[in-house]
Formats: C-alpha cells, sequence, structure tokens
C-alpha cells in the first residue's frame, strides 16, 4: 500500500460536491421550476463566496496561493502535459487550476445574471437573458472539459483523483512529484 497523505480539508471537499449538486438542480429545474431554480443559483453563488474566502485563510492546499500560476507555467505545463512529461501535483496541478478559476468565473456570472433577471431595473432587457443562458451552456462545456482533465490526469499519474475529492487523501510525493 502506497503511504497517502491528507490533500484536500472537509471544507473543500463539502464545497466541491455541494457546487455540483446546486449546479446540477439549477439546470435541471431552468425551465420548469423558477423557486427551486433560483434557490439552487444562490446556493452556488453562496458556495463561491465562501471557497473565495478559504482561499484566502484555508490550509496549504486550499489557498490560492498554493495553485494559481502565471500563464507562463500554466502553459509551459500544458505543453509537456502533450509530450507526456509533466510533473505529478499534490495539490491542483496548473491546468486545472486554470480550469478551476474558469468554472468559479462563468457560475459567479451565470448565478450574477439570473438575479439580475428577477429584477425590476432590467425587465425586459434581453442581453440579461441571454448572457444568463449563454454562460450556462458555457458552463457545460466547461464541467465536461474539467471532467475530461481530471480523467487525463488520473490516468496519466495512476490514481483515482475523483476518489481523492471524496476522502481528501493523494499518495504521498516522492521527489519528482510537485508537493
Ligand atoms: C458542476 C460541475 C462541477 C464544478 C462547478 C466543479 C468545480 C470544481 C472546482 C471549483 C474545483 C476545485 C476544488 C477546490 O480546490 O475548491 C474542482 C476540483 C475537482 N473536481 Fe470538479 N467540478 C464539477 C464537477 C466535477 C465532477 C462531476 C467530477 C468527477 C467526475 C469532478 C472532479 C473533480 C476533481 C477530482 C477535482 C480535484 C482535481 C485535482 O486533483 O486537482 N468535478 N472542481
Ligand atoms: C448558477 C447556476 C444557474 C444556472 C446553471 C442557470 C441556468 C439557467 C438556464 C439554462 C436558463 C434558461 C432556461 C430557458 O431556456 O428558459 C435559466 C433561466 C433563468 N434563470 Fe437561471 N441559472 C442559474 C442561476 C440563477 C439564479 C441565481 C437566478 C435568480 C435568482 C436565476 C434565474 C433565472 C430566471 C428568472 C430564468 C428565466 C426563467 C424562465 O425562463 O422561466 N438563475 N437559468
Amino acid at each position: 500500500m502506497d503511504r497517502m497523505v491528507k490533500v484536500w480539508d472537509p471544507l473543500v471537499r463539502l464545497f466541491h460536491w455541494s457546487l455540483v449538486v446546486s449546479f446540477a438542480v439549477a439546470w435541471l429545474t431552468a425551465e420548469a421550476w423558477d423557486g427551486l431554480h433560483e434557490l439552487a443559483g444562490y446556493a452556488a453563488a453562496a458556495l463561491i463566496g465562501f471557497r473565495l474566502f478559504w482561499g484566502l485563510v484555508g490550509p496549504r492546499y486550499a489557498r490560492f496561493t498554493q495553485f494559481v500560476r502565471m500563464p507562463r507555467a500554466t502553459l509551459g505545463y500544458i505543453r509537456s502535459s502533450l509530450r507526456g512529461g509533466e510533473p505529478r501535483y499534490v495539490g491542483h496541478n496548473p491546468a486545472g487550476a486554470l480550469m478551476i478559476l474558469g468554472l468559479t468565473l462563468v457560475l459567479a456570472g451565470t448565478a450574477l445574471t439570473g438575479w439580475m433577471y428577477t429584477l425590476d431595473a432590467f425587465w425586459g432587457v434581453e442581453w440579461v437573458e441571454e448572457t444568463h443562458e449563454f454562460l450556462a451552456n458555457l458552463m457545460l462545456i466547461l464541467v465536461g472539459l474539467h471532467i475530461a482533465g481530471v480523467g487525463f490526469a488520473s490516468l496519466r499519474h495512476k490514481e483515482n483523483l475523483v476518489r481523492s475529492m471524496i476522502n481528501g487523501l493523494k499518495r504521498a510525493p516522492i521527489t519528482s512529484d510537485i508537493a
């Protein structure tokens, strides 16, 4: 058995799976059930608000300073992934971190435009509804790429990253890994 280390704290894991549920509920109720749709959308917004706070004060692997990289480093990581030579990261890898920023921003924009849609101030303003739908559809694409990225990294480094996001544990780093 490989030695395991704790990487994802309980709040990051709870945040992640709650975000997945609230997005799924908001998506499924969008056309049919306004009350629940708005509730799920606000839940997603609140979760993101919490995550921004946790990214500043949370434990090591929850912090933005631990995983958000400059564009040059992220491009370098993607290039070496394509050549099959990228290192294993114990925290989020740079491409995953970019996707996390994208998912968070687009979901926040979806919730914001959904809320605006309910305001009298934007009554009849078409771009609000159009942007809301556009961002919701963009989310679907990003989520697909996110899951593909998780699958790719899991295969490349022979570890189950989904299980890690459930139990918080990852294989202890060896010297060639980035801890
Ligand atoms: C609405 C759909 C989803 C959203 C918005 C989303 C968003 C995120 C975010 C924000 C993170 C960063 C976690 C953190 O540090 O707080 C993350 C990581 C992760 N997500 Fe998702 N996610 C979604 C769906 C999924 C699904 C369906 C899976 C499983 C198949 C998944 C697997 C993972 C894994 C394994 C990580 C950790 C990646 C790593 O090891 O670096 N996600 N996701
Ligand atoms: C953050 C996750 C959210 C997602 C994924 C999402 C997704 C969607 C989608 C796909 C539609 C289009 C439905 C159609 O074709 O008519 C829609 C409509 C709408 N959304 Fe959201 N939404 C979210 C959050 C919110 C929030 C926070 C609010 C307001 C508090 C909101 C209010 C609305 C309203 C009022 C409509 C129009 C409903 C209708 O046509 O009956 N949404 N949403």
